[in-house]
């Protein structure tokens, strides 16, 4: 399969079957999703890894068009974030998405996106300034904002988004949700390395020491997974057990929580559909990951 990369915008063939379109600008990417509506689309900000083609594995059966974007949205980072270091990667992200068979791939810069200051703003309710939202204010209201901008881009009737981002998911959900947008959101299992840590673009940044000790992170949700499955009720103190482990591994926990799965908030007495979530530091990096329990 070639790939025609149409950095000049230039008016689409009928080829486009067998090529995959690479686009730059809103004006081109709907006029070439005019002749298929029928789409899927995977959101993205690039450094794209196995997680990423196992949600355009899942995209592709749904629809005539797969589309993915790839764009680094600054709105989403805090003033000391990794805006500037976050790994871009376009030529092999391009070569990735073309061997997984996506039609269209959507890379704006920043102007097309913001062509002038974002006044008008997804405000989330208290959903985001808990947990990641607490550690990182104005995170989830800059996810809703790209996601709703790139959802009137690409105008799809799915879309797809990996659990690893727990909070993000429900955020997105609820959106969709509370603001009727006539797109069906589809969550996708996290992937993981064989040692359990799970997929992310900012796993590079983890020196070879860090890359041994990351997949604690996941053993000690397992661990905490365990527990409530045999019974525990005692949540706080499951969280603190693995704060403490952690934070004797040489990390820095942000919150380890046990939460109810439907609100994230914290459970009351036989809740039996609950995650634990936890974002650490390691080093310099910052990992988050989670898992589902559900009790009988
Ligand atoms: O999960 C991500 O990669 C980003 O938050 C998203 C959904 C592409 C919005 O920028």
């Amino acid at each position: 399969m070639g790939c025609r990369v149409s950095f000049f915008e230039s008016p689409p063939t009928t080829d486009t079957d067998k090529f995959m379109d690479i686009i730059h600008s809103v004006e081109a990417l709907r006029e070439r999703l005019k002749r298929e509506p029928n789409n899927v689309f995977v959101p993205t900000m690039g450094n794209l890894h196995k997680g990423h083609i196992e949600l355009i594995n899942i995209a592709k059966p749904r629809a005539a068009c797969t589309v993915v974007s790839i764009f680094v949205n600054r709105l989403q980072f805090g003033p000391r974030e990794d805006f500037d270091r976050y790994p871009r990667t376009l030529k092999a992200d391009c070569d990735n998405l073309e061997a997984a068979g996506v039609d269209v791939v959507f890379v704006p810069d920043e102007r097309e996106i913001y062509p002038e200051p974002q006044t008008y703003i997804v405000e989330p309710p208290d959903l985001q300034h808990i947990l990641d939202g607490a550690i990182r204010p104005g995170h989830f209201r800059g996810v809703a904002t790209v996601v709703l901008k790139l959802f009137n881009m690409v105008m799809p009737h799915s879309a797809i988004f990996g659990k690893k981002d727990y909070q993000q998911c429900l955020v997105l959900n609820n959106m969709v949700r509370q603001l009727a947008l006539p797109i069906e959101i589809i969550l996708a299992e996290t992937v993981r390395a064989k040692d359990g840590l799970a997929l992310s673009s900012r796993n590079s940044y983890l020196t070879t020491g860090e890359r041994q000790e990351a997949p604690r992170l996941y053993r000690l949700l397992g661990k905490s997974r365990q527990e409530l499955l045999n019974g525990a009720v005692d949540y706080q103190r499951i969280e603190l057990d693995v704060m403490a482990d952690l934070a004797h591994h040489g990390w820095k926990p942000d919150y380890v929580a046990v939460r109810r799965q439907s609100d994230l908030l914290p459970p009351v007495n036989g809740e039996k559909k609950l995650v634990v979530l936890a974002a650490a530091r390691l080093g310099k990096t910052r990992l988050i990951d989670n898992v589902e329990v559900t009790r009988g």
